[in-house]
């Protein structure tokens, strides 16, 4: 071969490797893209035990500082009977947090949240935000979340997130009782108790134990 066909020869070579290069970096950049994606938290589906409790962690954080912003909305609006439920469900709030990292840590995680500038609008508005949030977390996200912790045969997770979804549902029919009763909601704080273990969330202490954990009656917390 002439000196200058054998140049063009080896350029046209490297040309085209450098292309397959190129291709071949392009698809392991769209490979680890679509596998971030499959493995984002919240997505029950594909996500592991672990990266759902970080998403119940970050839910139950936000949904505590959401409360508490509501708790302080009803009583400005006179809903002085509602800013105690708030005040109520962002403590049992607190509870599922604690329950949740007390697990991330077991597993070696670390607990990371989000925490987002809470969207307070009028009490009847905020009702009825708590009670979309409460049942989604009810019917759609902590079901996911225990059918994972059990194909994962995660005892730790799956109880965190059975209780979890226990009080949830209390806490829709609680709100869904107040936004029926919005007149009602004047007029004194009133006191409500909380479960410490599992933060079961009643008006009246429940006669025997924690309808949900069994905890002792007198291990409750009076919010007011
Ligand atoms: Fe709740
Ligand atoms: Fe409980």
């Amino acid at each position: 071969m002439k000196p200058f066909r054998m140049f063009a020869h080896t350029a046209m070579i490297a040309g085209i490797s450098a292309m397959m290069f190129v291709a071949a970096i392009a698809t392991a950049a769209q490979t680890t893209k679509s596998e971030e994606k499959k493995t984002a938290p919240g997505e029950a589906a594909t996500a592991t035990a672990l990266d759902n409790l970080q998403a119940a962690y970050d839910g139950e954080s936000n949904a505590k500082t959401r409360y508490e912003a509501f708790a302080k909305k009803a009583d400005e609006e006179g809903y002085t009977k509602i800013a105690s439920l708030f005040r109520a469900a962002a403590h049992a709030e607190s509870v599922h947090i604690s329950n949740h990292v007390a697990v991330i840590k077991k597993m070696g995680g670390e607990p990371k949240a989000d925490i987002k500038a809470p969207d307070v609008k009028s009490t009847k508005e905020n009702l009825e935000a708590a009670i979309k949030g409460e049942t989604y977390e009810t019917e759609i996200m902590y079901p996911g979340f225990i059918k994972q912790a059990r194909d994962e045969k995660n005892k730790d997770a799956l109880k965190t997130f059975n209780g979890a979804k226990a009080v949830e549902a209390e806490h829709a029919k609680l709100f869904k009782q107040a936004l029926e009763n919005l007149d009602q909601g004047k007029g004194g704080a009133v006191a409500y108790y909380v479960c410490k273990v599992c933060g079961y969330t009643a008006i009246q202490l429940p006669k025997n134990d924690c309808p949900i954990c069994s905890n002792p009656k007198d291990n409750f917390d009076k919010v007011k």
